[in-house]
């Protein structure tokens, strides 16, 4: 069987304990990746005992509360705490999800934080999405169209019409699908992933939108689009509750319908 062994640098060290001293009864343990580039050290996992009484419910109350209280140089992303900005979105007990909207009580022992896989990490829980970014700016979203209507006010839409959007518009572009997506783990440099597909689908299904074909041309492709192979790993994590492997299918549909 072949052995597959990790470059000494990435493996994960054990680190700073944080304790408790007392032996609350709403004492918690948050087991929490590590990683400063500047320090050129391997990557560990700092344990944090505290005492769910002193924090809010949610995890990234925990995460603020260690920031404030135990460990300023903890570093992590976040903004609008609740589930709406996507910039908390790491790896909390072994899935991709949203710090903000996990609650505490949901995860039983340990909790365990590490930041979103597969990504190149700058520091502690903030991978690095200048890809993730390139290729949704790659998709070009947003509304394309040239002509007036004929009243010269804005292009309306029938509620059918705007019903297509459902399940797309409420993207928060937190990439827990993408970074949960094997194929993207693998081909992530020229496969777009869940996410980024998902909002081209936002695009090629508006009624506004003039450029269905140019979009449905640059998807076409065997890497951008068809490295998707159903394994619905995206769809079982999005936070949100949308379905990008469906947004994925329906692109595939388009493409073929026209061909
Ligand atoms: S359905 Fe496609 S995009 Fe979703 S996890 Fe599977 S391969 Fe990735
Ligand atoms: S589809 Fe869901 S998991 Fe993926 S980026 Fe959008 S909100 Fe996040
Ligand atoms: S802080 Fe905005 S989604 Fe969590």
């Amino acid at each position: 069987m072949v052995q597959l062994t990790l470059p000494k640098n990435s493996r994960v060290l054990k680190g700073n304990l944080f304790s408790l001293e007392t032996d609350a009864k709403g004492k918690k343990t948050f087991k929490i990746y590590r990683y400063d580039p500047e320090k050129k050290e391997n990557p560990r996992l700092d344990t944090y005992e505290i005492d769910l009484k002193k924090c809010g419910p949610m995890v990234l109350d925990a995460l603020i509360y260690i920031k404030n209280e135990l460990d300023p140089s903890l570093t992590f992303r976040r903004s609008c705490r609740e589930g709406v900005c996507g910039s908390c979105s790491m790896n909390i007990d072994g899935t991709n999800t949203l710090a903000c909207t996990k609650n505490i009580n949901d995860v039983r022992g340990d909790l365990k934080i590490y930041p979103l896989p597969h990504m190149k990490v700058i520091k502690d829980l903030v991978p690095d999405l200048s890809n993730a970014y390139k290729q949704y700016a790659s998709i070009e979203p947003w509304l394309k169209s040239t002509t007036e209507t004929e009243d010269g006010l804005e292009k309306r839409q029938s509620p059918d019409e705007r019903k297509e959007l459902d399940g797309a518009y409420e993207c928060i572009l937190c990439f827990c699908c993408s970074t949960s997506c094997p194929s993207y783990w693998w081909n992530g440099d020229e496969y777009l992933g869940p996410a980024t597909l998902l909002q081209a689908y936002r695009w090629i299904s508006d009624s506004r939108d003039e450029a269905r074909e140019e979009r449905l041309d640059y998807l076409e492709d065997s890497f951008k689009l068809y490295r998707c192979h159903t394994i619905m790993n995206c769809t079982k994590t999005c936070p949100k509750g949308l379905n990008p492997a469906k947004a994925i299918s329906k692109i595939k549909k388009a493409i073929s319908e026209r061909t």
